[in-house]
């Protein structure tokens, strides 16, 4: 910064000696062409998602300990079963997941650390993973999370209509939790249920076709049962009455058993058994 104020104060002064005759509107121009250097303020990964560590939180420090439940342990047998032994590491997500799900859709640092030492890998190499997949929630949310899709498919089908019933009916915004703990609201991008915006995910489960009173109803109905409604066989709920995504006239397309296709007779090009001499192996 110090060279820039420097640089853009020598320049006109230059110009000017040089230029005698047009001295004062050449530096004036020169003064005035020289872009000054600025910087933006640097951005921990925290900083960039509202779910990002809470330093905050006392309770989720290195002090704190963590342990999977004894059904748990099972569950991580199962899982490092899955993988060869020297690529244990794989496993990192599922045991992230596993141990996010023992916390109540949290993943504290304690966690990590455990997984770390379950892989045998550094405890970097588990933050680069937790830090990165925005699934990985490092600050606690409410009992019904809730991913609010803003993107384009929902936004032209008024996901900021839900967004504000959603805002209404809570008394939050996005990044926020309810004061008894119950909510959070985060709004994301594309879940990949465009065809049946807008949509909501709440915790593992979406909830399509939304309208604002429908949000409401649904909202009303995790705060007053606690527990959300079941899923349609598909296992999603557009709360418009569809099944799945057949749309609003009902199924129109593959509604009988699809023509069995017929059979090209293909010309053999290539024999199988030369094809690394074809192909130069
Ligand atoms: S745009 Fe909302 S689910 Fe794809």
């Amino acid at each position: 910064m110090i060279a820039a104020r420097a640089f853009a104060a020598a320049v006109p002064r230059a110009v000017a000696s040089a230029l005698p005759s047009f001295a004062p509107s050449a530096a004036a121009a020169a003064a005035s062409s020289v872009r000054s250097i600025s910087m933006t303020p640097r951005s921990l990964s925290d900083d960039l998602s509202p779910l990002g560590h809470d330093h905050a939180d006392q309770s989720n420090t290195e002090d704190h300990a963590f342990d999977f439940t004894d059904a748990n342990y099972r569950v991580v047998e199962r899982v490092l079963g899955k993988y060869p032994a020297m690529y244990k590491k794989s496993a990192i997500i599922p045991l992230l997941d596993l141990a996010q799900r023992q916390c109540g859709n949290f993943l504290p640092l304690a966690a990590m650390q455990k997984v770390a030492r379950l892989l045998n890998v550094s405890d970097i190499e588990v933050y680069e993973v937790a830090t990165f997949y925005t699934m990985f929630n490092r600050k606690r949310v409410g009992k019904f999370f809730i991913q609010l899709c803003g993107t384009t498919p929902c936004m032209v089908n008024g996901s900021e209509d839900i967004k504000a019933a959603i805002e209404e009916e809570l008394g939050i915004h996005s990044g926020e939790t309810t004061p008894d703990g119950m909510f959070t609201l985060l709004e994301v991008e594309c879940l990949g249920a465009c065809v049946n915006a807008p949509m909501i995910q709440v915790n593992d489960d979406f909830f399509e076709c939304l309208t604002p009173e429908t949000t409401r109803d649904l909202l009303r109905h995790c705060r007053e049962k606690g527990s959300l409604p079941p899923l349609t066989k598909w296992g999603s709920k557009p709360l418009n009455g569809q099944d799945s995504c057949e749309g609003p006239l009902g199924k129109t397309s593959l509604a009988t058993p699809p023509p069995v296709p017929k059979r090209r007779t293909l010309e053999a090009k290539v024999d199988p058994r030369t094809v690394k001499d074809t192909m130069m192996y």
